[in-house]
């Protein structure tokens, strides 16, 4: 089964424009017979109702807070979450830790607050376009796992990994396949030497109707994160259409 989460980011703006792209979606997800694991991911301020309209998509967060006791003006807690109806949650997004300087070590509290919550955390890593230049790529992602799940008993524990060079978010460029499917197997096998037997791996980056089939089937991915093109419905008809 193939694991295709849709980040919205930020948009669409309103619940007229957010209901009517979810329906159009449901519509698809029925009519095609691909195994597909579909999870939308809308602004937190639509999950309720959309949930609520819509009981066959699984629904996830785009974020959460990272303490569970802790009192914090405008924060969403994990507990809320699962309350909600979201079965997963992304952390470690490269839009959060740049513009929010969200560290590893905050990272790390996410994952923990999303498992203690049954809720499964889609954990992004990736390089900068300079550390992908200077060949660290397999150095940073090393990194980011580690500190990402420092402590962590992932044991029969859910979680995805979700692949997101920064230098490829939004920008229309992917890294060749074969390279794309090294890094598949890499973490893959850091995965299973820390014995966690029920990871995915899944790529995110400039995802498009052209190089889905690619990513899936020639790199080895078990999914894909998809943003901007998951909220053009055009789009994310012909994605789905090419899986
Ligand atoms: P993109 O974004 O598909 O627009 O490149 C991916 C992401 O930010 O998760």
């Amino acid at each position: 089964m193939k694991q295709i989460i849709a980040n919205w980011k930020n948009y669409p703006k309103s619940f007229k424009e957010v209901f009517g792209l979810a329906e159009k979606i449901e519509r698809k997800l029925k009519e095609i017979n691909n195994d597909i694991n579909f999870v939308l991911c809308p602004p937190g301020v639509f999950i309720r109702d959309l949930a609520k309209e819509f009981p066959k998509i699984n629904f996830g967060s785009q974020n959460l807070f990272w303490e569970e006791k802790k009192i914090c003006t405008g924060e969403i807690s994990g507990k809320m979450l699962k309350d909600l109806g979201c079965k997963f949650a992304i952390v470690g997004h490269s839009e959060r830790r740049n513009f929010f300087k969200e560290s590893d070590e905050i990272i790390n509290k996410k994952i923990k607050i999303c498992l203690s919550n049954k809720i499964i955390p889609i954990f992004c890593v990736g390089e900068t376009f300079e550390e992908n230049k200077n060949q660290q790529t397999f150095s940073v992602l090393k990194k980011q796992i580690e500190s990402g799940l420092k402590n962590i008993n992932l044991k029969n524990k859910e979680i995805f990994i979700a692949y997101e060079p920064i230098w490829s978010i939004g920008t229309g460029k992917v890294a060749q396949i074969e390279v794309l499917k090294n890094i598949r197997d890499y973490l893959k096998d850091i995965a299973n030497l820390k014995g966690f037997n029920k990871v995915k791996i899944i790529y995110g980056g400039s995802v498009d109707a052209k190089n889905v089939a690619q990513i899936l089937n020639q790199a080895g991915f078990d999914g894909l994160l998809i943003g901007k093109n998951s909220f053009n419905f055009k789009e994310l008809e012909k994605i789905l259409n090419n899986i």
